[in-house]
C-alpha cells in the first residue's frame, strides 16, 4: 500500500482496494492487446481475443462506428471494471479507455481528470512516439503517476539503458527499472522482477500462459545459473550494476507526486510482464485521490456520495437512443435507487439504472464506491462537468473545454431538415465532440473542433445516427475565445461587435473572428473583456 499522506484518514477497505487508471500510447504500441491480457488475468474473460473480436456484439459496446473499424482508431472511450487478486488482497481495477488517435485529445485530456494513475505503453523499437509524447504532457499537468510498461520485447528492440535515457530526456522525468530484460529479440527469455527478487520466464509456446516466476535469492543465487545461459546472465548482472549506481531506486512517494516512473519489460501478446505490471499497480497504483471542487474539495472518504461527469456518449446501443453519462464517484458508497442533486440545475435525479462496464457487457450497478465510473443512462440532462451530490452545492473543478482550432459552416443536405441538424449538433455539443455556435447574424450554425478529422467523423455520426446527410463547408471563421467580463461591460462590446458574436451550446457568449489581429484588438479597446481559449465546464 502507499504511505498515507500525514493527516489522511486510512480509507475504508472497499475504496482502498480500488485502482482507477488510463492507458496512453502511440498508436500500434500494444494498448488493445495489453488491455485484452489484463481482462484475461482479471478472470474477466475466458479467452484473449475478445477484445478486438469483430461482429455485431463488439459493436454495441465501443466499436459502434463503422469509421472506427474501417480507420483502426479507436473514437469513443470507454471505461471497464475487472478484479485482480494476489497475496495482498482482492483489488478493483477501473480502466477508463482513451482514445488513441490525435484528433481526440480533448476527450482524452477530459479521460484523464477521472483517473488516479496512467499506464503509458511504449513499443521497444520505438521508444517515446509523438502521441506518447502529447498524452504524457497531459498527463504532467495534473501531476499523475504513471506507470511504464515498454512492449514488444519479444523482437529486436532498443538497448534498455538507451529506451530508460529517451524516457527520461523527452520526458523529463525519473525512470527506475521494476524488471530487467534478459537478452533481446530471438534471444529474450524473459526477465528479472527487481521489485520482487524473481526470475520470470517468457514462454514463447503458449500466448495466454502466465510465466514461469522463479523465487531468486540475490544476484548469485545459483538457481539463476539453471536457467539463464551463461552469458547472458553476466551480461545481466553487468546492467544489473550498472542500473543500480546510475539510476534511481523506486519510491513510491516520488511516483505519487508523477516525478518517477517505475518501468516494466515485457511482451503483451506473449502475455508476457502483464501480471508484474498489474501487481505494480495494485501496489503503488495510487488509492482514489482527493478531487478537487468549489468551494472545498471532496475527499474518497467522506461517507456522502459525490460525482462528475467526465464524458458523454450517445448512441452506445443502437437500439436504445439514450445517451449515457460517464460519472467517477469522488466520494462514498453509491446504491442503486439513490436521489442525487444534479448541482448546476438544483434538480433532484433518481439514478435508477446506473451501469457498470465489465468487459464483456454492461450490467447494473446495485452499489459502487468512490473510484469506481458509473454510467447513467439520460435524456440529455447530465453534461460534461456536471457534477452529483447528496445535496450539497459543490462543484468539481478542473475540468475543461478547449476552444477549437478548426472552424467550419455546416449545411443540411436537405434544408427542410435544418431543425433536425440542429438537433444533431446540439447533441454532439452536449457530448464534448464537437463546439457549435450560433452566430448571432444570420441563419445556420458553426462547428469548431480540434482535428480535421472530427469533421468527419461528425459528418458520419449525423448520417448514420439521424439519417441526415450534411456538408461541411468553409467558414468566415478561424477562431474562437469566450467572452468574460462584468454583465454591462459584455452588453456593451456584443452590441458593437455584433458581426462576430455568437453563443455556444450553454449559451455562453463567443467572439468569433479569422484574424488574430481583431483579438489583440479586443485585448487593447476594451480592458473590461477578456478573450479565453478555455472555459471550465459547468
Ligand atoms: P494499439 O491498441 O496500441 O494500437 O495496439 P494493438 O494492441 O492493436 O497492437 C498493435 C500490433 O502489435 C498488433 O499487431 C499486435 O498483435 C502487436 N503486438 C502487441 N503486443 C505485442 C508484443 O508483445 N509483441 C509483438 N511482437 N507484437 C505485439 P497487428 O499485426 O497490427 O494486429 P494482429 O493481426 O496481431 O491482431
Amino acid at each position: 500500500m502507499l504511505d498515507t499522506p500525514k493527516n489522511r484518514p486510512v480509507l475504508p477497505p472497499e475504496i482502498a482496494r480500488r485502482r482507477t487508471f488510463a492507458i496512453i500510447s502511440h498508436p500500434d504500441a500494444g494498448k488493445t492487446t495489453l488491455t485484452e491480457k489484463f481482462l484475461l488475468f482479471g478472470g474477466a474473460i475466458q479467452m484473449a481475443g475478445q477484445v478486438r473480436a469483430k461482429g455485431e456484439a463488439r459493436r454495441t459496446r465501443s466499436d459502434f462506428m463503422a469509421m472506427e473499424k474501417d480507420r483502426g482508431i479507436s473514437v469513443s472511450a470507454s471505461a471497464m471494471s475487472f478484479d485482480f487478486t494476489n497475496k495482498d488482497g482482492e483489488f478493483r481495477f477501473n480502466l477508463v479507455d482513451t482514445p488513441g488517435h490525435s484528433d481526440f485529445s480533448e476527450d482524452t485530456y477530459r479521460t484523464l481528470t477521472a483517473v488516479d494513475a496512467a499506464v503509458m505503453v511504449i513499443d521497444g523499437a520505438k521508444g517515446v512516439e509523438s502521441q506518447t509524447q502529447k498524452l504524457f504532457e497531459v498527463c504532467r499537468m495534473r501531476d499523475l503517476p504513471i506507470l511504464t510498461f515498454c512492449n514488444k520485447m519479444d523482437r529486436e528492440s532498443r538497448d534498455t539503458f538507451e529506451i530508460i535515457d529517451e524516457i527520461q530526456e523527452n520526458l523529463a522525468i525519473d525512470v527506475t527499472p521494476a524488471s530487467w530484460p534478459i537478452g533481446v529479440g530471438r534471444d529474450f527469455i524473459g526477465c528479472y522482477d527487481i521489485l520482487r527478487d524473481r526470475l520470470e520466464i517468457m514462454d514463447r509456446a503458449d500466448r495466454n500462459k502466465v510465466s514461469e516466476s522463479i523465487e531468486i535469492n540475490g544476484l548469485d543465487d545459483p538457481k539463476l545459473a539453471e536457467h539463464v545461459p551463461a552469458a547472458q546472465l553476466e551480461q545481466l548482472r553487468e546492467e544489473l550494476e550498472m542500473a543500480r549506481e546510475l539510476l534511481p531506486p523506486m519510491d513510491a512517494a516520488a511516483m505519487a507526486e508523477g516525478s518517477l516512473t517505475p518501468i516494466w519489460f515485457g511482451s503483451a501478446i506473449n502475455s508476457f510482464g502483464v501480471k508484474e505490471l498489474m501487481e505494480g499497480i495494485a501496489k503503488f497504483g495510487p488509492e482514489p485521490q482527493i478531487q478537487s471542487a468549489q468551494p472545498r474539495e471532496i475527499l474518497p472518504e467522506e461517507t456522502k456520495v459525490s460525482g462528475f461527469v467526465f464524458k458523454v456518449q450517445a448512441n452506445m446501443d443502437p437500439k436504445h437512443r439514450d445517451r449515457v453519462a460517464f460519472v467517477r464517484l469522488a466520494s462514498g458508497h453509491f446504491h442503486r435507487g439513490m436521489k442525487l442533486t444534479h448541482v448546476r440545475t438544483k434538480k433532484p435525479m433518481a439514478i435508477s439504472s446506473p451501469v457498470l462496464f465489465l468487459a464483456s457487457d454492461r450490467e447494473l450497478a446495485e452499489e459502487a464506491w468512490a473510484g469506481d465510473i458509473i454510467g447513467i443512462p439520460n435524456h440529455g440532462q447530465l453534461r460534461i462537468g456536471d457534477t452529483l451530490t447528496e445535496g450539497e452545492a459543490i462543484r468539481v473543478t478542473g475540468i475543461p473545454s478547449f476552444a477549437p482550432e478548426l472552424l467550419q459552416g455546416v449545411r443540411a443536405g436537405d434544408p427542410l431538415k435544418s431543425k433536425h441538424l440542429e438537433k444533431a449538433l446540439m447533441q454532439f455539443a452536449e457530448e464534448g465532440a464537437a463546439k457549435v455556435f450560433k452566430p448571432s447574424i444570420g441563419s445556420g450554425f458553426v462547428v469548431g473542433v480540434v482535428g480535421q478529422l472530427q469533421f468527419e467523423v461528425l459528418a458520419s455520426r449525423i448520417e448514420l445516427e439521424y439519417g441526415l446527410p450534411v456538408r461541411f463547408e468553409q467558414s468566415q471563421f478561424t477562431s474562437a475565445r469566450w467572452v468574460n467580463g462584468e454583465k454591462q461591460a459584455i452588453d456593451k462590446f456584443t452590441e458593437s461587435n455584433k458581426q462576430h458574436i455568437a453563443h455556444d451550446h450553454d449559451g455562453d457568449i463567443v467572439y468569433l473572428t479569422r484574424l488574430q489581429w481583431d483579438i489583440d484588438r479586443v485585448d487593447r479597446d476594451y480592458p473590461d473583456i477578456r478573450l479565453t481559449a478555455t472555459k471550465e465546464m459547468m
